[in-house]
């Protein structure tokens, strides 16, 4: 997989070779270090000020100085707290290793946070070691003393023992590695060598960031854009050195190996906020130009380009009988919303399945069944677990929808359709889902063409409501300070029913997952005909009802439905177009949105469900980018 701009422009990466990755991916918070001549301390907070949105509860840095001091700070909670500490009493020194942690062993707190420290030696690690325990009963033995309750402090220790022996500590980390079981990324740093820092990965993504007279670790790209837009991304079970002028890999059986630099094309300010209040913000009012990139390319003035869905995906797409799609979350949310138009347009039958669920089942595959995985990150445990439990039932292929390039369902699958929405920092998902939709309709086509189910004149048809999409979010968005005043009736309440027919259940279901996730208040979505099998009995007059209900073939069915709620005094906000004819009511407000075409309209629909549920969290006063209790990348099961 070559990660250069001009690849992630055309955006469409076939990868024929599956790597081999050993066990799962665990957790993935944040790794920075540095080798330079200036002092690194800064450029270490930085980054990890950068990787803060992964989600962490402590962080740490060390730094080596000139007469070989450690100096070493960490704390509990936000870098920010560690930031603050440092300017306290600076930190002197050109390398440094930093982190945020995640905890897995042990609880949060500062003598758990890294970096962990033996004799000479610092290690900051991200993953879980899971043969630690024994590991630390043998160091134990040999006399270490664990300070922490931490899987990582093994490391340490067995870094510190090993160099007793080794040569470098390059061998020594070699050594080390081999004694491992389990996910890890990791950098260690000598006191006494500080003009070196020596890395490792398996199971945790790291890259090396290039400078001019010195050089970087991190965990993500991300967290080094503002000393370098030049990369290498080392590979499963590769250990790296890294002084100010060299970089030396070695794979996993110890040879030498070249691995490629490649120029990022991320934006220096794509993981900063500019003049909005938060990322999720900042990233509903980028769907217009995250649409417009996803499509570049791909549609032309009257036609998708099946090329462009990946080099040898018309040979899959005319022969695919079934899809079946595999996600969590709102990736989920997307899938379902494609599969009435994989079904309706193209005429291919197509399943959905949450991963968590897929992945334990024992299921039938059908005959030339195309499996497609859709996610954010490209790291999610349980989708990654399903691709590969995929892999060996026989489907004819494995396509991945995602946003990160050289991601492990990247890497891993056959065919994979880049969305182009940037980098997305808030944990709840906003351009990433609506990239999803635009990406899943233009396969829609892409398979309806090549089975030659699908006329010409609705290939233009879905073409021309693709390419109106951008400018209708753009007045979508327009609705802002509406919804804003709409989003004062819920703060007082503890519930909310999101509602919606076809393909607007799943919209409603996006709309429910992003107010619970961000606001903190419990919220279901219903197929509307589902109403009367059980939750009417919740409609009162606490209960707001939020019903999702433009002008299309089930209006006559939802109008019916919005009766249902309204006879028992439920609120009702209707988000519908003029065509569907609603008026104000006593206990019924009527949000009319301008009218767009009916294929678009689920992608055009979710954006005032995104707002509302903005404007609501901004309300409660919550942490609406780190909501509690999760992270950005689920990459635990
Ligand atoms: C979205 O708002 C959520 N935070 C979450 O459901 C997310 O979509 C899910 O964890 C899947 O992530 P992925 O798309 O990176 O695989
Ligand atoms: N397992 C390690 C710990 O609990 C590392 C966790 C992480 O990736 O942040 O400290």
């Amino acid at each position: 997989m070559v990660w250069t701009s001009s690849a992630l422009k055309s955006a469409v990466i076939l990868n024929n070779v599956f790597l081999a990755i050993s066990g799962e991916q665990k957790v993935m918070c944040g790794i920075v270090g540095a080798v330079a001549q200036r002092d690194v301390a800064e450029i270490l907070i930085n980054g990890l000020h950068r990787l803060e949105y992964r989600g962490y509860d402590s962080a740490g840095l060390a730094v080596v100085n000139l007469q070989h001091e450690l100096q070493r700070v960490r704390c509990l909670g936000k870098v920010k707290a560690l930031n603050e500490a440092v300017e306290k009493s600076p930190l002197i020194g050109g390398t440094g290793i930093a982190h945020t942690r995640w905890a897995t062993h042990g609880a949060p707190s500062e003598d758990n946070a890294h970096p962990h420290v033996s004799g000479n030696f610092a290690v900051v690690h991200n993953g879980i070691i899971e043969n630690y325990e024994e590991l630390r009963a043998l160091l134990k033995s040999r006399g270490y003393v664990f300070t922490s309750q931490t899987d990582t402090e093994v490391i340490a220790h067995l870094v510190e023992w090993e160099m007793r022996s080794a040569g470098s500590l390059l061998e020594a980390v070699q050594n080390v590695v081999k004694q491992l079981t389990g996910a890890y990324g990791m950098v260690v740093m000598d006191r006494m060598h500080p003009e070196h820092l020596v890395a490792a990965r398996s199971g945790s993504p790291l890259v090396i960031g290039l400078g001019i007279g010195e050089n970087f670790l991190a965990s993500d790209q991300l967290a080094l854009l503002s000393v370098t837009r030049r990369f290498i991304f080392l590979e499963e079970g590769d250990i790296a050195e890294i002084t100010r002028r060299s970089v030396d890999i070695y794979d996993r059986d110890g040879h030498k190996v070249e691995r490629e630099a490649h120029d990022s094309n991320l934006e220096n300010d794509a993981a900063e906020k500019g003049k909005h209040r938060h990322f999720m913000q900042k990233e509903i009012y980028e769907q217009p130009t995250a649409l417009i990139n996803t499509m570049e390319g791909r549609v032309t003035h009257n036609n998708v380009v099946v090329e462009a869905i990946g080099n040898g995906a018309k040979d899959i797409l005319e022969k695919v009988e079934h899809i079946q799609i595999v996600a969590c979350g709102t990736s989920y949310n997307s899938g379902m919303v494609s599969r009435y138009w994989f079904e309706s347009v193209a005429g291919v039958s197509c399943d959905v399945e949450i991963a968590s669920e897929f992945r334990y089942r024992k299921f039938v595959v059908r005959p030339n069944s195309l499996l497609i995985t859709i996610s954010q990150s490209g790291e999610t445990a349980d989708t990654l677990a399903a691709l590969r439990l995929a892999k060996e039932k026989g489907y004819m292929a494995a396509m991945t929808i995602c946003n990160v390039a050289g991601s492990s369902l990247v890497r891993e699958s056959d065919l994979a359709f880049m969305t182009r929405a940037g980098v997305e920092i808030g944990v709840a998902s906003t351009k990433a889902f609506t990239t999803q939709l635009v990406a899943l309709l233009m396969l829609v086509v892409a398979v309806g063409k090549a089975k030659q189910t699908l006329s010409t004149e609705k290939e233009q048809d879905i073409v021309k409501a693709l390419q109106a999409l951008p400018a209708e979010i753009e007045k979508a968005l327009a609705f802002d300070k509406h919804i804003e005043t709409l989003a004062e009736d819920f703060a007082e309440k503890n519930h909310a029913l999101f509602l919606g027919r076809g393909e607007f259940y799943p919209i409603a279901m996006e709309a429910s997952l992003k107010l619970k996730e961000i606001s903190y208040i419990h919220a279901e979505a219903y197929a509307a005909g589902e109403l009367k099998h059980g939750p009417l009995a919740l409609i009162d007059a606490d209960m707001p009802v939020i019903v999702v209900a433009p002008n299309n073939e089930l209006l006559e069915k939802i109008k019916s439905n919005i009766e249902e709620v309204r006879a028992r005094g439920g609120q009702l906000y209707v988000f519908a177009d003029k065509e569907a004819g609603f008026s104000e009511a006593e206990g019924m407000k009527i949000i009319t949105m301008p009218t767009v075409n009916d294929i678009t309209a689920p992608i055009y629909y979710t954006v005032p469900m995104q707002l509302l549920a903005y404007h609501i969290a901004l309300i409660k006063g919550t942490d609406v980018d780190q909501p509690r209790n999760l992270a950005k990348a689920v990459t635990v099961e």
